[in-house]
């Protein structure tokens, strides 16, 4: 079977061995949340074959190199995935996603009686901020809440991300 390829890019960033169907978040999480993306053009990929065993998405980001803060979100949606830096078209730069110990200011808790979540009287929100610690950091990662110790699993992510 012949491979089907998307084409190679000038400049940009690739997202590559993202986990299947994992582009998707991905990529509405860096339109909805960090940048807006038109203006850029974006490659994606879906269920590619990899390896003889492995299916993956690629997302091409063209002309744009990623900020600490939207590798953030990536690390938490395709903890697997590898950031590679094109220049050129040469990549001048390969590294792993870092999955943090701790995330702050980017999950939710999904339990409604946690304190993080607990409103006042007046509707205001509790002033504690989400704080989740990793629990597992290969993927699928596992999370739990540091206060109320509700677990998280990978699939649960993209729907608790603060919008
Ligand atoms: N890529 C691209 N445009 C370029 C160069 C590379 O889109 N000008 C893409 C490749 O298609 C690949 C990724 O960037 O998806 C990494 O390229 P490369 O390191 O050459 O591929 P591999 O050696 O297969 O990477 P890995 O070992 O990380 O699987
Ligand atoms: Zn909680």
């Amino acid at each position: 079977m012949k491979e089907l390829k998307i084409s190679p890019i000038k400049d940009g960033t690739v997202l590559d061995h993202l986990s299947p169907g994992s582009a998707f978040d991905v990529l509405k999480v860096l339109d909805k949340k960090l940048w807006k993306t038109y203006g850029y053009t974006v490659d994606m990929a879906v269920n590619v074959q990899s390896s003889k065993y492995e299916k993956k998405d690629i997302i091409k980001v063209e002309n744009v190199k990623l900020s600490e803060e939207q590798l953030k979100y990536i690390s938490l949606l395709a903890p697997n995935a590898t950031i590679n830096y094109i220049e050129n078209y040469e990549v001048v730069e390969k590294e792993k996603v870092k999955i943090p110990d701790v995330v702050t200011g980017i999950l939710k808790c999904p339990n409604e009686r946690c304190i993080t979540n607990f409103r006042m009287k007046d509707g205001r929100k509790e002033p504690i901020d989400y704080k989740f610690i990793v629990t597992k950091k290969d993927y699928p990662i596992k999370l739990k809440c540091y206060y109320c110790e509700r677990k998280i699993s990978q699939e649960d992510i993209p729907k608790l991300l603060i919008r």
